[in-house]
């Protein structure tokens, strides 16, 4: 099949080096320098709708796989659609569940999907109300996208009504932060997973955790995810649940209310001492690093079940997994999240002891500036290795890390450490 990825992140780079690996023609728009390595890039950005929709018809190709949400949620799956182009990646109505977390609240409310209790605001008299209802201990939400930034998990109700406040007032979100979810705080422990979907059939993708803070030990402020491992901790019983009690009514619901959803449900879920597993919310692509470990797992041809999941008619059962754990470390530029620094030249990546077939440099935020690699965005690098077992995996990739060299890297030392 000839397919484009839509995207230049680390998830992009990995799902174009399974997709090549399987045998397909890969373009990809924007791409980055990793990508291009295994695919041609066409310089269309991700929010030119218009340029996209040209690209996969001039480019007559049998698939389209859509990375970020924006587009998703700007209706790029539609448009696709409508010009003929099978295309993986919910309609604009189902990429609501990422881009508003009172749509989706909402529906996990309909649909009896456990959720932490919660009340949707719009004005600062209204959120006070709700987080005096709610107990005082709550997580703030913006409604729509904000980069990841956009909730607070708040330490004491003060916090909680600080937070509405600058959403709603302040407007430190935009419009993103015209209404919010305020919600109860779960105890617990966190993981991801991903699943493919054409709208009927469940695909479970192996579990994966990520490692959201900046610094070890969970300590700073949230990034777009520091590092994953998988497989996460969670038992074989806890994901049989989380499909019974979430995706499978996610599925259902999404269907019996006439939503097209072909593409990813990414939930996040906190669960449960018990294994009670309690939604927090869904992403509506593949995760990013997540992708990254799960792709290297991965066994099977997974061209094939994207495509049949864009036709309405995925494959079941096709997927097996490398009995290997996986590990990916992210290396981040100087001054990320806040700030990242961009431009530094990055040194190492030829050396010899990345070209296994165990290790993988997945290119996330680099460029090539006058033929030099240099670091354009916050994640620079997902360095990402399979190894028997957790800790070998993790050896295996800080021994790949410490060949890599950039000014001001930062990166965690603790992914994967913490396994119960
Ligand atoms: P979300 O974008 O909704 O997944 O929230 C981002 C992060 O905030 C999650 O990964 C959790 O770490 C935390 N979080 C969100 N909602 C809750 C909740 N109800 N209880 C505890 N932590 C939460
Ligand atoms: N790793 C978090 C995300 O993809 O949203």
């Amino acid at each position: 099949m000839k397919i484009l990825v839509i995207g230049g992140g680390g998830r992009e780079h990995a799902l174009v080096w399974r997709l090549a690996r399987d045998g397909h023609a890969v373009i990809a728009a924007p791409g980055n320098p990793g990508i291009e390595a295994l695919a041609p890039c066409h310089p269309v950005a991700v929010g030119d709708l218009d340029g996209l929709v040209a690209l996969a018809s001039a480019e007559a190709v049998d698939l389209v796989v859509v990375g970020p949400e924006a587009p998703l949620v700007a209706g790029l799956a539609d448009r696709l659609r409508a010009a003929g182009v099978p295309t993986f990646g919910p309609s604009a109505s189902g990429a609501r569940l990422e881009g508003s977390k009172v749509f989706s609240k909402q529906l996990f409310a309909r649909h009896g999907i456990p959720t932490a209790a919660f009340e949707v605001c719009a004005t600062v008299a209204e959120a006070d109300a709700a987080i005096a209802r709610l107990g005082g201990d709550v997580v703030v939400k913006a409604d729509g996208l904000a980069a990841g930034k956009g909730v607070v998990v708040c330490s004491d109700p003060d916090q909680a009504r600080a937070a509405a406040r600058d959403m709603l007032e302040a407007h430190r979100f935009g419009a993103s932060g015209d209404r919010l979810v305020i919600e109860r705080k779960l105890p617990g422990r966190e993981v991801s997973i991903l699943a493919l979907t054409d709208g009927v059939r469940l695909e479970v993708l192996a579990p994966a955790e990520d490692h959201k803070t900046i610094f070890d030990g969970d300590r700073g402020p949230n990034t777009g995810g520091m590092g994953t491992v998988s497989p996460a901790w969670v038992s074989d019983d806890v994901v049989a649940r989380i499909r019974r009690e979430v995706l499978e009514p996610t599925v259902r619901g999404l269907a019996a209310e006439g939503i097209d959803y072909r593409g990813v449900l990414y939930a996040g879920l906190m669960v449960g001492d018990d294994g009670t597993p309690w939604c927090l919310e869904y992403n509506c692509r593949f995760g990013d690093p997540e992708t990254q470990p799960v792709l290297a797992r991965l066994q099977g041809d997974l061209g094939a079940l994207l495509a049949g999941a864009a036709a309405g008619a995925m494959p079941e059962g096709t997927l097996a997994w490398d009995p290997r754990a996986a590990v990916c470390v992210v290396l981040a530029a100087a001054g990320y999240p806040a700030s990242p620094r961009t431009g530094d030249p990055i040194d190492g990546l030829d050396d010899p002891a990345l070209a296994g077939d165990d290790v993988v440099v997945f290119h996330a935020g680099t460029a090539r500036r006058d033929g030099r690699l240099v670091t354009a965005g916050g994640r620079v690098l997902g360095v990402t290795a399979l190894g028997d077992g957790v800790e070998a995996a993790r050896r295996r990739a800080y021994d790949a890390v410490a060949r890599i060299r950039f000014d001001g890297m930062q990166l965690r030392r603790d992914i994967g450490a913490r396994r119960g």
